[in-house]
C-alpha cells in the first residue's frame, strides 16, 4: 500500500498545490488556528505533503521548528525547496504507523488531509501519542463521513483510487482515540462550502512511561 501511495503523490506532486489552492486555504487555516503553535513549540506534520503547513507557519513565526514526515519523495522534495532557508525546519521519508523519532520529543503533532489514506489507524495514533510530550497536544483534520458528499466521495474513491482507504464518521474517528489511549480535549466539525465536511480533533496524550506501561512495550 505504501508503494501505491508513494506513486500516486510522486506524480500528484508537481501540481498539487496549485490544483488543491483553495482546499489548502481552507484546511491549513484551520489546523493553524487549533495548533495554537507558540515559537519554542517541537512540531511534527504527519503526511506533511509539499510542505504548505510549514511555509505558513514560517510566514509568521521564522524560527519555528518544525519536522514533515511524508510517504512521497516527490511531495517531501517540494516541501524541502520552500523551507530550504531554514535550518531548523526538515522533512524526511517515514511512515505514519512507525515514526522514527524517541518518545517525547514533540510538542505538537498535527496531520491534515493523510489520515483518510492510512491502512492502520489505531497505529498511527498510538505512534503520535508515543512521541508527544507530557502536557502536548496531536491536532488532526480530515473528511467527515457524516456528511452526505464524504459519504459520495468515500464510495467513489474505494472504487476508484487504491491509495485511497476511507473516510470516517465523527463518533469511529473519536473512537480510534480512546483506543490509542489519547484523550479529547476538543472536537468540532466545520463546512466551509458544499464540496467537504471536515473534522478537526484535539488530543492529550499520556506521557511516555504510562504509554509504554498501556501498550505494554
Ligand atoms: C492529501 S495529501 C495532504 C498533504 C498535506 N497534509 C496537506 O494538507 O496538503 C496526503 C498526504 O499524506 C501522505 N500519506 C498518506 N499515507 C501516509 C502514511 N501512512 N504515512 C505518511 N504519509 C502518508 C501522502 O503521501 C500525501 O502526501
Amino acid at each position: 500500500m505504501d508503494r501505491i501511495i508513494q506513486h500516486q503523490y510522486d506524480q500528484l506532486a508537481q501540481h498539487y498545490d496549485q490544483r488543491w489552492q483553495w482546499y489548502l486555504d481552507q484546511t491549513l487555516s484551520l489546523l493553524q488556528d487549533w495548533a495554537r503553535i507558540t515559537p519554542g513549540d517541537r512540531v511534527l506534520d504527519i503526511g506533511c505533503g509539499t510542505g504548505e503547513f510549514e511555509r505558513r507557519i514560517l510566514q509568521e513565526c521564522p524560527q519555528q521548528s518544525m519536522v514533515g514526515i511524508d510517504l512521497s519523495r516527490q511531495m517531501i522534495a517540494i516541501a524541502q525547496t520552500k523551507c530550504n532557508t531554514y535550518p531548523q525546519v526538515s522533512f524526511q521519508i517515514a511512515r505514519a504507523e512507525e515514526l522514527p523519532f524517541a518518545d517525547a520529543s514533540f510538542d505538537r503533532v498535527v496531520s491534515s488531509s493523510a489520515f483518510h489514506y492510512f491502512v492502520n489507524p489505531i497505529k498511527a495514533l498510538i505512534e503520535m501519542g508515543r512521541v508527544l510530550c507530557p502536557g502536548g497536544e496531536i491536532i488532526i483534520l480530515d473528511w467527515c463521513k457524516n456528511y452526505i458528499v464524504c459519504q459520495i466521495y468515500d464510495y467513489v474513491l474505494k472504487w476508484t483510487d487504491p491509495a485511497y482507504q476511507q473516510c470516517y464518521r465523527e463518533a469511529e474517528f473519536h473512537e480510534f482515540f480512546n483506543q490509542a489511549h489519547l484523550t479529547i480535549k476538543e472536537a468540532a466539525r466545520q463546512r466551509p462550502g458544499w464540496a467537504w465536511e471536515f473534522m478537526i480533533v484535539r488530543a492529550t496524550g499520556t506521557g511516555s512511561g504510562s504509554f509504554r506501561q498501556k501498550f505494554g512495550i
